[in-house]
Parts: C-alpha cells; sequence; structure tokens
C-alpha cells in the first residue's frame, strides 16, 4: 500500500496543525478565551493525527486502527470517569505514557537494523545521541510521573525522600549517564552499543523515582509543571528520531510553556527552581513548631450565625482552595454571592496561584459556576485590601492561608506567599476537621481571635447558609 497522501501536503498540513497549536496555547492563557482555545488545539490534534496516519503508515493499518480504538476508547472513558479533584494524578500518569512512548520509539529506532545500517560518521553520531537522550528523557518521565501519580492520589506519603548524599548521588548518576552516552555513540557494532543503553535506561527510571521522592507536599505543583514540560522535550526528542517536524516543534511548545508554568509556580511558592528540582522541600508531616505546640481552643460558629453576619457587612472576600472542589460547593458559593451583591455586599473571590491541586484549579471551578471574571481577583490584586474586609469567608483551603508561611522560618511551608486573610475584621474557616492540608502543617489562623471555624462539608454547609440569607 503507497501513502495516501504525498510529503509535500503533509508538511503543509502539520504547518497547519503547528499554527492551531499555538492559537491553543494562546486561547488556554485566559478563562474566557480557554474553549476556543480548546477547540484549536483538538482541531489540530485531529488534523496532526489523521494525516500522519496517511502520510507515513504504509501497512499494518489494521493494527494501528485497532490500538487507536482501544487507546481512544481508554482515553474516553478515563476523561468521563475521572472527577475534577483527580485531574492532577490524572495528568501525571498521562505525561508517564509519553515518557513510555518516548522510551519505546527510542528503542524500537535502535533495534531497527535498517536504520543502524543507514547513517554512517557525523550522521550516525547525531541519530545516536537522538535516540539516547530520548530513552533518557522518556525514562526520567516514565517513571518521575509515576511517582507524582502516587504522591498525588495519596498512594504514596507526600514526606521527601532524603537519601544521604542525595545531591551527589544525582551528580554520580548523570556523570554515568554521560558516560554510558559516549560507550553507546562509538560501540563499532549494535550488539555492543545494547548493554550502554540499558544501563543508562535503569539509571534514567532510577533518577527520576528519585528525583520526585525527594520532593515534599507543598512543592509538587512545580513537580506537576516539570513533568508536564519533560514529556514536552520527550516527545520533542522523538520526533527528531522519527524525522517528523510536526512532533519536534509540538513536543518544543510543550515542554516550553511547561518549563514557563513551572517558573511561575516557583515564582508563586518563593521557591527556587533549581531548590525544587533537587528536592527536600515541603516535609509533610512538618517539624514546624506550629504543628506540635498546643495553639489553643478554636471558636465554632453555626451556620445560622454565618448568614446572619454576612446579612450586616459591606465587605466580602471568598477564599477558595482544595476543599471547595472536593465538596463541588462552587454553584452554591455562586447563589450565596448573588444573593449578597442584591444586598449591596461587595463580593470578590481571592485567588492563590497554588490553591487546589493543579494550575488554575479554582478559576475552571468558578468559571463553571459562571462567577463573573471581575470579581475574581489573584493574591496579588488583593492581599493589601486584607484590613479593610469585614469577612473572609475560607471554604476548604488551608495551606495558602496559613500564617506560618510567614511568621515560621523552620516551616515547610516558610517562605510561601499566602493570602493575609487574618489582617481582616472577621475570618470563618469551612472545614470538616481540623485536619491539616497538603504541606501537612497546622495551621495557626484557625486559633486566631478573629477565626471563627464553621464545621462540615463545605457544600453542606454552604447550602444552609443560602437557606438562612
Ligand atoms: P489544602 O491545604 O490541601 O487544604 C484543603 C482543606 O480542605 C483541608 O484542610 C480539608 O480539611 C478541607 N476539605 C477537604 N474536603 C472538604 C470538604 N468536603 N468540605 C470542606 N472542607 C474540605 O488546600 P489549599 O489551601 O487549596 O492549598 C493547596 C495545597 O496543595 C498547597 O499546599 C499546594 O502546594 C498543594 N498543591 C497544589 C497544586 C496546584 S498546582 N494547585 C498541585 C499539587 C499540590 P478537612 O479534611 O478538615 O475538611
Amino acid at each position: 500500500m503507497s501513502n495516501l497522501v504525498s510529503a509535500g501536503v503533509a508538511n503543509v498540513a502539520y504547518l497547519g496543525a503547528i499554527a492551531l497549536f499555538i492559537l491553543a496555547l494562546g486561547g488556554l492563557s485566559h478563562p474566557e478565551s480557554s474553549r476556543r482555545g480548546n477547540l484549536y488545539g483538538i482541531t489540530g490534534m485531529s488534523i496532526a493525527l489523521i494525516v500522519s496516519i496517511l502520510s507515513a503508515v504504509t501497512n499494518n493499518m489494521e493494527l494501528l486502527l485497532g490500538a487507536l480504538v482501544i487507546g481512544g476508547g481508554i482515553g474516553l472513558y478515563l476523561a468521563k470517569k475521572v472527577q475534577m479533584t483527580e485531574m492532577p494524578e490524572l495528568v501525571a500518569i498521562l505525561h508517564s505514557l509519553v515518557g513510555l512512548a518516548a522510551c519505546f520509539v527510542g528503542f524500537a529506532n535502535f533495534f531497527d537494523i535498517a536504520v543502524w545500517d543507514r547513517y554512517v560518521g557525523v550522521e550516525k553520531v547525531i541519530h545516536d545521541v537522538e535516540t539516547y537522550i530520548g530513552i533518557f528523557i522518556g525514562a526520567v518521565t516514565f517513571s518521575g510521573s509515576i511517582i507524582a501519580f502516587g504522591k498525588l492520589s495519596g498512594r504514596l506519603s507526600g514526606k521527601p525522600l532524603m537519601l544521604p548524599l542525595r545531591h551527589w548521588l544525582n551528580l554520580a548518576l548523570v556523570i554515568l549517564v554521560f558516560y554510558f552516552g559516549y560507550e553507546f555513540a562509538t560501540a563499532p557494532t549494535q550488539e555492543l552499543a545494547i548493554q550502554p543503553m540499558y544501563v543508562m535506561t535503569a539509571i534514567a527510571l532510577f533518577l527520576g523515582i528519585h528525583m520526585v521522592m525527594a520532593i515534599g507536599g507543598a512543592d509538587m505543583p512545580v513537580v506537576v509543571s516539570m513533568l508536564n514540560s519533560y514529556s514536552g522535550w520527550a516527545a520533542s526528542a522523538t520526533g527528531f528520531m522519527l524525522g517528523n517536524d510536526l512532533l519536534i516543534v509540538t513536543g518544543a511548545l510543550v515542554g516550553s510553556s511547561g518549563a514557563i508554568l513551572s517558573y511561575i509556580m516557583c515564582k508563586a511558592m518563593n521557591r527556587k527552581f533549581l531548590s525544587v528540582i533537587a528536592g527536600g522541600f515541603g516535609t509533610a508531616g512538618g517539624s514546624s513548631s506550629s504543628s506540635s505546640e498546643d495553639q489553643g481552643e478554636v471558636t465554632p460558629i453555626d451556620v445560622i450565625e454565618t448568614a446572619n453576619l454576612l446579612k450586616n457587612v459591606k465587605n466580602v472576600v471568598i477564599v477558595p482552595g482544595y476543599g471547595m472542589a472536593v465538596a463541588q460547593a462552587q454553584h452554591t458559593v455562586y447563589e450565596i454571592t448573588k444573593v449578597l451583591r442584591s444586598k449591596g455586599v461587595n463580593v470578590r473571590f481571592a485567588i492563590h496561584p497554588v490553591a487546589g491541586r493543579m494550575p488554575g484549579h479554582m478559576n475552571v471551578l468558578l468559571a463553571e459556576a459562571k462567577v463573573p471574571y471581575d470579581i475574581v481577583l489573584e493574591m496579588d490584586e488583593i492581599n493589601e485590601d486584607f484590613p479593610e474586609v469585614d469577612v473572609s469567608i475560607i471554604i476548604g483551603a488551608n495551606d495558602i492561608v496559613n500564617p506560618s508561611a510567614q511568621d515560621e522560618p523552620d516551616s515547610p511551608i516558610a517562605g510561601m506567599p499566602v493570602l493575609e486573610v487574618w489582617k481582616g475584621e472577621t475570618t470563618i474557616v469551612l472545614k470538616r476537621s481540623m485536619a491539616s492540608g497538603y504541606a501537612g502543617v497546622q495551621n495557626p489562623l484557625f486559633f486566631k481571635e478573629n477565626t471563627q471555624m464553621l464545621f462540615g462539608d463545605a457544600k453542606e454547609s454552604l447550602d444552609e447558609v443560602l437557606k438562612n440569607l
């Protein structure tokens, strides 16, 4: 069977797909244009898939279609089944598949004797380096993403694994990867190149595991975006191996946007990128004094008192966190917002950059509930206003409003910018218990004099508050 689409037509289609991917990224940068961005992405990906199949596959079409149906079916099932709160772990496990695919392509490329014989001299070195780097990035992404999946889904502890001399260990492993790379590229026969490639793959798998195991709970947002970036570079490396321009450019787009996101995340959390990657931050369980010292009594409040309080104020700020996503309370939150706004209360939302479990998590939930964008403010836009706020309502948020980030230098979240809700007149915290947040540290905010705790599931509590308003 000959190719159904010529190389020229395929290249033009690929260019179109690349343009659509860039438009998709542009669209995804704002909630208002994100649906359009998604549509561009879907269209670009459909063009890319169809054209690569028609232009590159000459035999075994049945096998490919079978794999497409099975893979597509699994993807569809997962996307339909996944809860919004499980999204980060789904993203992590999908990244692992990109890494695995890069490894498989690398191995297939290596074992294909026709490819091995095709190149000589400089071309062979370049091809070997592409294969080696592709397998390396793929293996790191694969094992790192599986550990990230385990940590995000709670199957593995969020506590960082601190092996003795871990930085030296990493350095030694990276040097070994270079050494075996040299052995691989200079091996005179394919048989002699196999061993260095296998050893490097094992090292890369270990590096991925070690790197993510060493990162603590509170710094996981950076890991997710970092693995996102790695998966892009893995795809790009695959593109080089297969000589596919579309994959190279698309991988580079994902890789660089993931890197930019990691940088933004680090900035939001006041962390140095390299320190996070080197690991050891965000110790779950925390050694901070706030987790162990007796902090006194908390002041509870009930739904009727909360409603009454809200009836007599002018300035309200709502701080949503992971618990709002768990409780799926966003629609009730907006109903309350509408009632309060109709009574002339100034209601605004304060969004912390790492609230929830994925970038933009809260924005997505609020957009789903149709909360107007102009009352949804970023942390930097609203933090200075808290002294003028009458009531701050904290809905299932914990780490992002924890004053120990500012007050306790030995806290695992020390230095992370937080929403300074305690500076307002009254703070109401909605949560089910006194359990700690993702970083595993106790929150002194709950014990402050102007804080009142509304215990219970956020949605159930807010439904009652709405009734009483
Ligand atoms: P957390 O610190 O995780 O706190 C969430 C709180 O919600 C918990 O203390 C929990 O307390 C409460 N909660 C859970 N279910 C609830 C329900 N049904 N009703 C009411 N409350 C409920 O969340 P946060 O303040 O949003 O901070 C985010 C944390 O996740 C940060 O440490 C961040 O570094 C980390 N993280 C973020 C990301 C991204 S990219 N956003 C990714 C990975 C990790 P109870 O159990 O007592 O109810």
